[in-house]
């Protein structure tokens, strides 16, 4: 499909979802949020795929966040349906059936710390910043800040972030238990398919369920999480995947999995 501010593309079995509106450092605005939706919805469809990772376009930024132009002019009402359109555009990343990671290739603020955060996990670059600067704009993250990272980090350091609105650099966001890895600018592109590549080639249905019940179990108390896990844990074993790896195993081969 063509879009106007999302480039989508396909490699192998991993997809690449690029947010491009580079000459406003990929800013979000409604356009592009309800172009993600559909990208997302793309490679839903694609069964296929294994994979999705989301980047930014140019050297520059990943997301410098919702688009400020365009929210100047907000009434109440209008900026409660961008923040309700954020909230369902980042429901959709963080719920697709398959893995997400964010590839954040420069700034990452505001709604592009938010996007970031509802992906699985994030690779940054050594010059990637985020942040959640929106209190230095007379408002506060709208897009999930408040919810995601306190879970991510814990209520203080994510506190510290958004009330001093304050950047951290990629090294920090590491220490911070935000970023999982950080590379050279120029390899971040190519580390994160790898890790992409090593994801696909295991069992898509396992690493579905896997995706599923640390979600969902996330909010559960400890026992409800658990008979969680070993109810899909079981349903694991009703498919080919499951037989496939364990027979490869046994065999001393590569498993060849096909998703179900
Ligand atoms: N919205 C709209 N346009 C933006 C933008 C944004 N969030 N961020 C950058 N731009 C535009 C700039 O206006 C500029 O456009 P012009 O060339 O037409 O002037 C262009 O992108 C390049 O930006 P700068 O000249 O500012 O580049 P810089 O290198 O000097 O600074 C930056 C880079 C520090 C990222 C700076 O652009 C910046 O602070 N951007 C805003 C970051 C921000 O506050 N994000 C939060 C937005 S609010 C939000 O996201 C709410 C929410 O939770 C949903």
């Amino acid at each position: 499909m063509e879009y106007k501010n999302i480039l989508v593309s396909v490699e192998n079995e991993i997809g690449i979802l690029t947010i491009n509106r580079p000459k406003v450092l990929n800013a979000l605005n409604m356009e592009t949020l309800r172009e993600i939706q559909s990208g997302v919805q793309e490679i839903r469809e694609n069964v296929t795929l294994r994979v999705l990772i989301i980047t930014g376009a140019g050297e520059k930024a990943f997301v410098a966040g919702a688009d400020i132009q365009e929210m100047s002019g907000m009434s109440s009402i209008e900026a409660l349906d961008f923040s309700k359109l954020g909230h369902f555009t980042l429901k959709m990343i963080q719920d697709l059936d398959r893995p997400v990671i964010a590839a954040v290739n420069g700034f990452a603020l505001g709604g592009g710390t938010e996007i970031a955060l509802a992906c699985d996990f994030i690779y940054a670059s050594e010059n990637a910043r985020l942040g959640l600067p929106e209190a230095t704009l007379g408002v506060f993250p709208g897009f999930g800040g408040t919810q995601r990272l306190p879970r991510l980090i814990g209520k203080g350091k994510a506190k510290e972030m958004i009330y001093t609105g304050k950047m951290v650099t990629a090294q920090e966001a590491f220490q911070m238990g935000i970023v999982n890895r950080v590379v050279a600018p120029a390899s971040l592109m190519e580390e994160t398919k790898k890790v992409a590549a090593q994801i696909a080639g295991n069992g898509p249905v396992g690493v579905k369920l896997a995706k599923m019940v640390v979600d969902s179990g996330f909010n559960m108390d400890l026992s409800e999480a658990c008979s969680l896990e070993s109810f899909a844990f079981g349903l694991s074993f009703s498919t080919q995947d499951q037989k496939e790896g364990m027979k490869a195993f046994l065999e001393k081969r590569k498993p060849n999995y096909r998703g179900r």
